[in-house]
């Protein structure tokens, strides 16, 4: 009777395994497989896994990560010849230890890097040499300690405006426009495997688009590493239209390197707008006007952002021969910066997983349109 019993228990407990286990797996990363990575950029409190469920999420879904902020140079070396590598190692650990690829961000970008790096002792603006000194010293370091484990490189990131001229960063005020193929010659010299990406917003802008695309080829002719373009991809609901992200992929993918989608989010807020010059009680009523979802977003609203993620992600899926990885910035809409940029305060609903960490009803699209094509 004893054996009849155990017998049956575990029968029991077998088939509720079987059942658990065959309901569908919603995992992005198994249907995306054939098609492009799919990764997710991780702050602080997650490399550190210290929130469990965002633990989980990133595991199961994704397959590449990314830094939010700790591998920028202000927090990797916050004075000259101190480097503070606790959070960047970690980080680099846990894609490996969950076979994730792991890519760097960022080496040169004119935000977040410390002050240091553009004066002197006397606080007078360093020379040309001195510059390109440090951005030798920084970026050999960093990828070299890392060598063979990172395996792309956000190299520079940001150096070209909208209208397609180059922006004026303390850089490029320094230096020049060779800033840029300085940077990539030490990064490719300090680990000769790894990928080298360039790294934009606004990606899709047709100056902007056509000035990378020109960089993409200069730096080519100059006989360096070039592996691949990153579209930031921070989008609205308004904008880009399909067509025009159609064509910077195209464009990019023309000048013959992969396209990588970098930092993919999409507002559902309306865009804020300049130098308004209102008076106290309007910028109180604007600031409302412009955070119209702080207690929910509307069924409407929610239906017609799930509609343009799923749309852009059939853009991408549709060009996945051309697209080697899409990753989105940030796990849950409660981690996203969007929360706070451009307008600090508000509560945005930008990523595919909600603050809740439950999947958006766009995942489970994702998914099920690419069961249906394959
Ligand atoms: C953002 C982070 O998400 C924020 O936490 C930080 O305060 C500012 O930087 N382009 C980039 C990213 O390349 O590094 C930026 O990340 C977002 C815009």
């Amino acid at each position: 009777m004893k054996t009849k019993l155990f017998l049956f228990g575990a029968y029991l407990l077998l088939f509720t395994q079987a059942c658990v286990t065959s309901k569908s797996p919603e995992v992005l990363k198994d249907a995306l497989k054939d098609k492009f990575l799919i990764g997710t950029a991780l702050n602080i409190g997650q490399i550190w896994e210290k929130d469990s469920l965002a633990d989980k999420v990133i595991k199961r879904q994704f397959d590449a990560i990314v830094a939010e902020n700790c591998m920028k140079s202000m927090y990797l070396q916050p004075k000259e010849g101190e480097f503070f590598f606790d959070d960047a190692d970690r980080f680099v650990e846990f894609g490996e230890q969950n076979n994730m690829f792991v890519t760097g961000h960022c080496l040169i970008w004119h935000s977040q890097a410390p002050d240091w790096f553009f004066t002197d002792d006397e606080g007078k603006e360093v020379s040309k040499e001195a510059l390109i000194e440090r951005m030798k010293d920084h970026i050999t370091t960093v990828v070299s300690r890392y060598k063979g484990r990172i395996k792309g490189w956000d190299v520079v990131n940001e150096a070209i405006l909208d209208d397609g001229s180059w922006r004026d960063s303390k850089f490029y005020k320094i230096i020049g426009e060779d800033f840029i193929p300085v940077a990539f010659e030490f990064a490719h010299a300090a680990d000769p495997g790894a990928e080298l990406y360039y790294n934009d917003y606004d990606e899709w802008h047709t100056g902007k688009c056509e000035a990378i695309v020109r960089l993409v080829n200069s730096l080519k002719e100059k006989g360096l590493r070039i592996d691949g373009v990153g579209m930031q991809g921070h989008l609205g609901m308004d904008y880009p239209s399909l067509d025009e992200y159609r064509a910077a992929i195209d464009a990019y993918s023309s000048a013959g390197v992969k396209v990588l989608v970098t930092e993919l989010d999409v507002s559902a807020l309306p865009s804020s707008r300049q130098n308004t010059g209102a008076n106290i009680a309007d910028t109180e009523a604007y600031r409302q006007e412009m955070n119209p979802y702080a207690n929910g977003l509307p069924d409407s609203v929610s239906f017609a952002w799930n509609r343009r993620m799923g749309d852009l992600f059939t853009l991408f899926i549709d060009n996945s021969d051309k697209i080697a990885r899409v990753t989105l910035w940030g796990v849950t809409d409660g981690d996203s910066w969007k929360n706070d940029f451009p307008m600090p305060g508000r509560t945005d609903y930008p990523l595919l997983f909600d603050r809740q960490y439950k999947a958006k009803p766009v995942v489970k699209e994702i998914i099920n349109k690419l069961r249906i094509k394959n």
